[in-house]
């Protein structure tokens, strides 16, 4: 029986046009979920957008717009970026749906059951922006104005009824389930930071407003709508049918394997929620990984900086496999980066088109030339055959590690290292040469070479599932057999049907000066 393996986005707020930040999440997500089902895992993978709370309410007003439809509209937007983004998520939970006002209004049951839940009054800083309650030692003032320390966002003073959650008593049962599971939180570096922060010591945290009405509301008193992130935080359940905990959706998926997240998010997802789930008993999820910030000439991307960066004008320009290939090799998964688009055509010439693109076109045009157009079978290779194809092989276990931990970057290192290997490979034994004088071992060569480019396609499909696809097909590869398996097996090419056509992988982009 496949193993499941269940992994998520944060969901997005539908409040303006999408970024390459919120591109950034999807792609890591989507890329750990492709190769989670090469490995033959069961994956349930979830996206959407988080709809609800003041600032899409404010947001929806400044447009005139009812905040449905607002919502209706943007989320729209994200929805239609998932294909554009060539995502291969199962679901997309919208918060303004039924099945999630009932999961959110049973985990609302649950915590005032368990006595977490008391009535008072919040007096204090709120951020809209950022839909967060700030201490007075988080806030500093800025050319007469108050913002947060750590996101720059306004903040403004706030006094209202409102529900309290007692976090002040799950200091000990987080601390204590932070020593106890090494990787919950990853990377270790922002682990450490949560730990500090909670040692402390935690405030209850207000979780419901009486100042505006766009939310799910208290079931017992509906002046209050419940905080946006009690509500937000909740869709990972959601998606599983909770509060139906007998549903086979929720038996197989529930805990959560990995919510990939930014490291803006952090605190909600490795505090606020682990003690959600505590008080409302129910198994907390595995792993919660805060990647870094995407950069855009090494300035976090911002309106006022006008140096925002639209994946989707990038993938107009530049294709969606090359950009998804350029993120994850430019920025190292746990830390920011700077990414630009000068960099992006240089890692398209050299390591695509130069390298895995070169090889792939090469070896299928001497192939169509001078074996009829056919795979040559394995005979008669040489010890140095043997031991290039076993090296892919015997890293798997190595590879299938980097992704369980979420080195990406070291994945991906690997990879290409055996791609160059293989146009070392290539150019080193000049099959050309050896046409007439030693045609056995011209074909163990290009039985070798096809073997590696088959492996490097399988083990880059995560990363680039179009180009890497076209190759396979060209090979004569099935969906089915793009697996970890494949490369396993053993002598398992197609040496009967020709080879199809394989047109230009990746087109050189010419430099504008
Ligand atoms: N709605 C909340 C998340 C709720 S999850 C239960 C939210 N939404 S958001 O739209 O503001 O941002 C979502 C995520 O986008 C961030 O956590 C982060 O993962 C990603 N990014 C937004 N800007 C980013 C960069 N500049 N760089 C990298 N990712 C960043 O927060």
């Amino acid at each position: 029986m496949s193993k499941n393996f269940y992994i998520t986005t944060p969901i997005y707020y539908p409040s303006g046009k999408p970024h390459m930040g919120h591109a950034y999440s999807s792609i890591v997500a989507d890329i750990f979920a492709r190769f989670k089902r090469l490995e033959g895992c069961n994956v349930l993978f979830l996206t959407g957008t988080d709809e609800h709370g003041q600032k899409i309410q404010k947001e929806a007003e400044k447009n005139n717009k009812d905040p449905k439809k607002f919502c209706d509209e943007i989320s729209e937007t994200f929805r239609s970026l998932t294909k554009i983004l060539n995502l291969t998520n199962n679901d997309f939970i919208r918060t303004t749906e039924i099945r999630h006002s009932k999961s959110v209004n049973e985990i609302w049951k649950r915590l005032i059951k368990s006595g977490d839940i008391y009535l008072d009054k919040y007096s204090g800083w709120y951020s809209v922006s950022d839909e967060a309650y700030y201490d007075k030692d988080e806030i500093e003032e800025q050319n007469g104005k108050k913002i947060s320390k750590t996101s720059g966002s306004s903040v403004e003073w706030v006094e209202e009824e409102s529900y309290f959650f007692k976090l002040s008593a799950f200091q000990k049962k987080l601390l204590d389930h932070y020593k106890k599971n090494e990787d919950f939180i990853l990377p270790h570096s922002r682990k450490n930071e949560v730990v500090k922060f909670v040692e402390k010591g935690l405030k209850d945290l207000s979780i419901s407003r009486t100042s505006f009405s766009w939310g799910i509301p208290v079931p017992e008193n509906k002046k209050h709508v419940i905080y946006v992130w009690l509500d937000a935080l909740t869709n990972y359940l959601s998606a599983l049918n909770f509060p139906n905990t007998k549903d086979e959706k929720y038996k197989s998926f529930w805990p959560a394997d990995v919510h990939i997240i930014g490291k803006d998010i952090l605190r909600f997802h490795a505090v606020y929620w682990p003690a959600f789930l505590f008080a409302a008993n129910l198994p907390l999820p595995k792993k919660i990984f805060g990647h870094g910030w995407i950069l855009s000439n090494e300035k976090k991307m911002s309106k006022s900086l006008g140096n925002i960066l639209d994946p989707i004008q990038v993938i107009k320009d530049y294709g969606i496999d090359q950009l998804r290939y350029y993120l994850i090799k430019e920025v190292s998964l746990g830390n920011d980066g700077s990414i630009s688009m000068e960099n992006l055509k240089n890692c398209i010439n050299n390591d695509l088109a130069n390298n895995y693109g070169n090889l792939c076109q090469r070896v299928f045009s001497f192939i169509k030339k001078n074996c009829d157009n056919k795979i040559p079978a394995r005979n008669n290779l040489k010890d140095g055959d043997i031991k290039l194809i076993e090296n892919i092989k015997e890293n798997i276990p190595k590879l299938i590690d980097h992704i369980n931990k979420q080195n990406l970057n070291e994945y991906v290192k690997m990879v290409v290292n055996f791609s160059f290997e293989a146009n070392k490979y290539f150019n080193d034994s000049e099959p050309w040469a050896l046409k007439k004088k030693d045609p056995k071992r011209m074909h163990a060569i290009l039985h070798t070479i096809v073997e590696q480019i088959k492996n490097i396609s399988i083990l880059l499909n995560p990363i680039m599932p179009i180009a890497t696809k076209k190759v396979l097909d060209t090979i004569n590869l099935s969906d089915k057999e793009i697996s970890i398996n494949n490369i396993l097996k053993d002598n398992n090419l197609d040496y009967n049907s020709e080879l199809k056509d394989l047109n230009i992988l990746f087109k050189k982009i010419e430099n504008d000066n």
